[in-house]
């Protein structure tokens, strides 16, 4: 697809915001520190096809107000040392970039995030100094029969899913015209570790240690140069229904409560992995749950709670048991992992990582070209769900998007999972695999529901 670029600019907050340091918590500084791009297609009634420049305006204009209440995505984050970073408020603001396209919507037939959205969705060069990054980069692109994108970039440093789209709906509501609906909650302390500690430093350091590596191999670099693909695959509502049944009849304990949705398609897509990555039997694999700690803290963290309130946990088995065991077995290991997750735990695990001299290797250096960080892709995976966000439904004035979709995503192992849009109860994962195993991942995932 080609996409010619018309414009950049720099949006500032609308009014003068508060400036300085703000200590970020242990959770904001290790895993991703990339931005999370996701992206939205709008057809646009015939009011709204002119003057050219409205839209932009409009979106530029609301992103500045936007950015008075939310004013730590204005600025930028910059190194301390040992690993650590911290967030200089210093309003420097976002970036929006204009862009127009030769293509029109109804050519763009299959929605993924593959690399043709690349055009669609602002670049990032990772080798520039943190400090220099802006945390918050947008795109709009107008195609040619009118319809337009909208991508947006946050950075992962700074936020987690449910407080980048808490921001990206109420730059929304401001577009509208209407007002702020809740302001977000931008105490960190509340995750910070506390002096003196709130619990003891979480004794199994197993949460962080490295998932494990192909047998025979000694590190990830040979998988990390495979060539990867990615696939939107849909399961119908009954689909769902059946892998639950699948699972919930293979639960290991009558007296534990069903599994989720989450909890069945985790374990369905890890099992398919194994198969389609034709894994040893003795092969220990890992499957990374990233979770909302919001509501397992005690009490309850704000619900407007702005920043890293995710962490991953790990579930752990042997490719051998995944696949020769009913569904069930899969799915009470993610619940295990889950379940760890009490009020101790999250406090114990930041007081854990509070006394860690570096940082540096919990984050997740791969996607800025390193090879540091835990490795979720072959022979592990990393499910990441979607499903209670509200990533549907985003009216910046011209109505609601015809199409919500991820961003470009791809590292191997990397899999989403989202509601439909149909809002029929199907189900989306969008998924990375090496070249070399989506094939057969596709066959196992739609022939092993029965
Ligand atoms: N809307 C509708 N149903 C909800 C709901 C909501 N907001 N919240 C919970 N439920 C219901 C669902 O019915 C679900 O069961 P079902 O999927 O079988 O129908 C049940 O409650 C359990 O949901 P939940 O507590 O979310 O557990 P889960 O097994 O579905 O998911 C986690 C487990 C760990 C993934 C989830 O608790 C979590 O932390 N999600 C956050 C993910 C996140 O932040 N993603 C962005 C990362 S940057």
């Amino acid at each position: 697809m080609v996409v010619s670029f018309k414009g950049c600019y720099t949006v500032k907050p609308a009014e003068a915001t508060w400036k300085g340091p703000l200590p970020l918590s242990e959770w904001d500084q290790i895993g991703t520190l990339t931005h999370v791009p996701t992206i939205y297609f709008y057809r646009l009634a015939p009011n709204w096809l002119s003057p050219a420049d409205t839209i932009s305006n409009i979106l530029r204009d609301s992103l500045s107000r936007a950015l008075v209440p939310f004013y730590p995505l204005a600025g930028r984050v910059r190194s301390i040392g040992r690993g650590r970073l911290e967030l200089d408020c210093n309003a420097e603001g976002a970036l929006f970039f204009e862009a127009e396209s030769e293509a029109k919507l109804d050519n763009i037939d299959h929605f993924s995030p593959s690399p043709e959205y690349h055009y669609l969705v602002p670049t990032i060069d990772y080798s520039v100094p943190i400090h220099e990054l802006p945390l918050v980069l947008a795109q709009l692109t107008r195609f040619k029969c009118g319809g337009i994108s909208l991508s947006i970039m946050i950075s992962h440093t700074v936020v987690d899913g449910p407080s980048a789209l808490h921001f990206i709906s109420e730059w929304a509501t401001l577009s509208r015209g209407e007002p702020l609906g809740t302001a977000p909650f931008l105490d960190r302390k509340l995750l910070r570790a506390g002096d003196p500690p709130t619990a003891p430093p979480c004794l199994d350091n197993s949460e962080y240690s490295y998932p494990p590596v192909l047998l025979g191999q000694s590190d990830n670099v040979e998988e990390e140069k495979k060539k990867n693909t990615v696939a939107m695959l849909k399961l119908s509502k009954t689909q769902v229904e059946k892998l639950k049944n699948m699972a919930n009849d293979d639960k290991s304990s009558d007296s534990c409560r069903d599994y989720t949705r989450y909890e069945t398609l985790a374990g369905h897509v890890w099992r398919c992995a194994c198969k389609a990555r034709q894994q040893k039997d003795e092969q220990p694999t890992a499957l990374a749950v990233c979770m909302d700690s919001r509501n397992r803290t005690n009490p309850p963290l704000p619900r407007a709670y702005f920043g890293n309130a995710t962490l991953d946990v790990f579930a752990t088995s042997h490719a051998g048991e995944l696949m020769s065991k009913p569904l069930g077995y899969a799915s009470s290991k993610i619940r295990q992992a889950i379940d760890k997750v009490t009020d101790t735990y999250v406090k114990s695990a930041i007081e854990f990582l509070k006394n860690q001299e570096d940082l540096t290797r919990f984050q997740e250096l791969h996607a800025l070209g390193g090879t540091e960080g835990p490795f979720c892709g072959n022979p592990n995976l990393a499910v990441v769900s979607w499903l209670t966000l509200p990533i549907y439904g985003l009216d910046f004035g011209w109505g609601k998007e015809i199409y919500m979709g991820p961003g470009a995503h791809d590292f191997d192992g990397d899999a989403l999972l989202l509601q439909s849009p149909d809002g029929d109860g199907s189900l989306i994962l969008a998924l990375c695999l090496q070249v070399a195993h989506m094939d057969a991942f596709k066959r196992h995932f739609y022939e092993d529901i029965i």
